[in-house]
């Protein structure tokens, strides 16, 4: 079987976060189970020259013929290939999706022109896959391309995230240069949406979580009518992580290795990473790690941060995003000296560090369709604060129900507090229970391995409908 994923990110390559690294990752556990995958995706400025090329032709692209180079890498540690299309004209830019809190106005077309150069590329370059795999909506309406140029593939598409649709107006949707008949699965108004498109035009839709697939199906966000409509061919498959390159026993970035069995490893961590960011070293350390976004719950900590700091509490912010949020956290730095540290940036190297180093994984998620940053720190011995959503609330479960870390149900700052309260007390009263609670962790199954075989499963159904 020959599955195609296109898609606008892929780890460790140019990645904005989740997405890119289940691009990054998923596909080399379908190879393992003898699927034939390819990935498409734009060739970013981040994108290391020196990938050769291996073809060059002209797509033709809102009426005009353009000369795209395809360049060819592999998946690390693996023989997965990723066929990146270099335009600069779209992708030799300093951001993915825009800079600053901008959005290229263009991206529409700029995504556009992957689906349909993706297409293009795989019929000539070898015969056109059984599946294409999109995710999100920049290639969600790739099946649009298919049923203009009459190709028979099959279509998954994956939803990482509801709250970003893809609208855009009618005019530019009618550059694109697709049949009026086909344009229409995007919308009947004056603004159409990508995710639309995808949601009606695809054979099969997942999303990243069981939970989250119930959450859209009782609050699509605008998308309700044509969610319901497609419901039996939902799922929630939960993602998993790539448990080589996560993985204390063997990590390059971290001080100390460690294994449940023996965590003196995880403390030496932990005192390196007070000291290299210049902690006070009492109390706790809790990070969060990921886009600074109002999805990630970031309203709730500007809302209870003195009364957390007030808790003893060390923070460590990795990540970058919103400006008010920055803006906010470096005022945090200057007010709670050796309390508070913030990196604003992506950093593979300190993601490491910051989860082996960590006590505690703060996630206030206001949704949540999987999240990965969860998994990362339970196989790090992280134990997670987590708020109950999406996929936080099928993976992370209160200790007090014998669960891997600590759960609270609604987004108010009080709930935040007594959660994180719980947890610096448990640090402080009851080490024992506290180590108990990150072997739990640690001995969890967070491979793709299970989940892998779902997607296979699945691509096995749709193309024997
Ligand atoms: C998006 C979601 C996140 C999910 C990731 C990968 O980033 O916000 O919850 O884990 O996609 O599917």
């Amino acid at each position: 079987m020959r599955v195609a994923f296109v898609a606008a990110e892929v780890a460790p390559f140019a990645s904005a976060g989740g997405l890119g690294e289940v691009i990054g990752s998923l596909p080399k556990a379908l190879a393992n189970l003898g699927v034939e995958a390819v990935i498409f995706s734009p060739r970013y400025r981040q994108v290391p020259s020196g990938l050769p090329r291996i073809a060059s032709f002209s797509v033709d692209f809102a009426g005009a013929p353009n000369e795209v180079n395809i360049l060819q890498g592999f998946l690390p540690k693996s023989r997965v290939p990723v066929y990146f299309l270099d335009f600069p004209p779209y992708y030799d830019r300093p951001g993915i999706y825009g800079e600053g809190d901008r959005d290229y106005p263009d991206n529409l077309w700029r995504f556009a022109f992957l689906c349909k150069a993706a297409v293009e590329t795989s019929v000539k370059l070898q015969s056109p896959p059984d599946i294409f795999h999109v995710h999100d909506w920049h290639t969600a309406f790739l099946p649009l391309y298919l049923q203009a140029l009459g190709e028979k593939a099959k279509t998954v598409l994956t939803i990482h995230n509801l709250a970003f649709q893809g609208w855009f107006p009618r005019e530019m949707w009618e550059k694109l240069g697709l049949p009026q008949e086909t344009l229409r699965l995007a919308g009947e108004g004056d603004w159409l949406c990508a995710l639309r498109a995808g949601i009606l035009g695809a054979s099969a839709i997942t999303t990243v979580s069981p939970s989250y697939a119930q959450e859209i199906l009782a609050d699509g966000l605008g998308l309700d009518e044509v969610l319901r409509a497609r419901a039996q061919d939902l799922v929630g498959i939960l993602n998993g992580i790539d448990v080589e390159e996560w993985d204390p026993q063997n990590d390059p970035y971290i001080w100390a290795s460690y294994s449940a069995r023996d965590l003196r490893g995880k403390a030496f961590n932990r005192r390196r990473l007070l000291g290299e960011l210049g902690l006070s070293g009492e109390g706790p350390i809790v990070a969060m790690v990921g886009r600074l976004a109002e999805q990630k719950g970031l309203d709730l900590l500007v809302a209870s941060l003195d009364r957390l700091l007030a808790l003893g509490i060390n923070l460590v912010v990795l990540g970058a995003g919103e400006s008010r949020y920055e803006d906010f956290l470096r005022n945090a730095e200057k007010n709670w000296p050796g309390r508070v540290r913030a990196l604003f940036a992506f950093s593979l190297e300190w993601a490491h560090r910051i989860f082996a180093g960590a006590d505690f994984l703060l996630m206030p998620s206001r949704f949540e369709p999987c999240g990965l940053t969860q998994l990362y720190a339970l196989r790090y011995g992280t134990v997670p604060i987590v708020r109950a959503t999406g996929g936080l609330r099928d993976t992370v479960w209160d200790m007090e129900k014998g669960g891997n870390g600590f759960v609270f149900e609604e987004y108010r700052p009080e709930a935040l507090l007594s959660a994180v309260e719980r947890a610096a007390r448990l640090w402080r009263e009851d080490r024992r229970k506290l180590l108990e609670l990150r072997r739990v962790g640690m001995s969890g199954d967070y491979s793709w391995g299970p989940s892998a075989r779902k997607y296979l499963e699945l691509y096995e159904r749709v193309l024997s409908r």
